[in-house]
């Protein structure tokens, strides 16, 4: 038994990954919009997965950054580490947000509460193509890419696109950019359609949605109401093995049609 009492039917998620066309779902009680409960449950249920998934021995674990994140670090006690030795490395640069949700301080966090490593990767978002090439070539952010390209595990959370956008201080004109090509998902710096299309990318410094097929366990949380949408849009542009967790609120949306 991989979860406790916050976590729904196994039916139901096996209905919502067979609708999303994905093989793993975990979805908590409540909504995380409204529920901080319920927003811990989908933090611990979080570890548990990663404590499940995790190979014994050496393990990369790839982080994304967000508020979601921030719990899913919160969470995390020296029990998930076992017999590991845990490495977490920022999936990507800082992507404008402020500080304390960027991944270079979800992965100290972590690294921190699971008493294992972490390394940073500083790279600014926004930069001629000409210095784009230079920095890739940097040994210290080429060392840390290799590591992430290589992760045993990636983590991250999805985010509705025009939030998100706004969250990061994006430009008047990009905004409505998106909202003309309607935009409703965000991950990796990636905004997404509806029909999981990429139609604006921010950063070209980190892991792309592209990449994911090659990492042996891709985990994404995201879960409210207000999610749903993006989670359907995004999960389309992921591989089978994305495990999803999330909550009631964005699974009964989701099953809804
Ligand atoms: O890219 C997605 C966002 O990082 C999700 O952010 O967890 O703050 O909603 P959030």
């Amino acid at each position: 038994e991989l979860m406790g009492q916050h976590v729904q039917s196994q039916e139901k998620e096996s209905k919502l990954a067979n609708k999303l066309g994905i093989h793993h779902c975990t979805i908590v009680i409540g909504n995380t919009d409204t529920d901080t409960s319920s927003v811990d449950d989908m933090a611990r249920a979080t570890t548990e997965v990663l404590d499940f998934l995790l190979p014994d021995g050496e393990a990369t674990i790839a982080v994304m950054g967000g508020a979601t994140m921030v719990r899913v670090a919160g969470a995390m006690d020296h029990k998930i580490r076992l017999n590991r030795k845990m490495l977490f490395v920022p999936a990507r640069g800082g992507l404008g947000e402020s500080v304390d949700i960027q991944a270079n301080a979800i992965a100290e966090k972590m690294a921190k509460r699971t008493g294992g490593k972490s390394r940073a990767l500083y790279a600014p978002e926004h930069v001629r193509t000409e210095t784009y090439s230079l920095l890739s070539e940097e040994p210290d952010i080429k060392e840390t890419l290799d590591l992430v390209e290589n992760a045993s595990l990636v983590i991250y959370s999805i985010g509705n696109a025009i939030k998100m956008a706004e969250r990061r201080g994006m430009d008047k004109e990009i905004l409505q950019q998106l909202k003309e090509k309607n935009a409703v998902a965000e991950a990796f710096g990636e905004f997404i359609d509806p029909q999981g299309e990429i139609v604006y990318k921010l950063s070209r410094i980190g892991l792309r949605s592209s990449k994911l097929p090659s990492i042996p366990h891709v985990v994404a949380v995201a879960g409210g109401r207000n999610k749903a949408e993006a989670i359907k849009a995004h999960i389309k542009n992921v591989p089978p093995h994305t495990w999803l967790v999330t909550d009631e609120a964005a699974a009964n949306e989701i099953l809804k049609e």
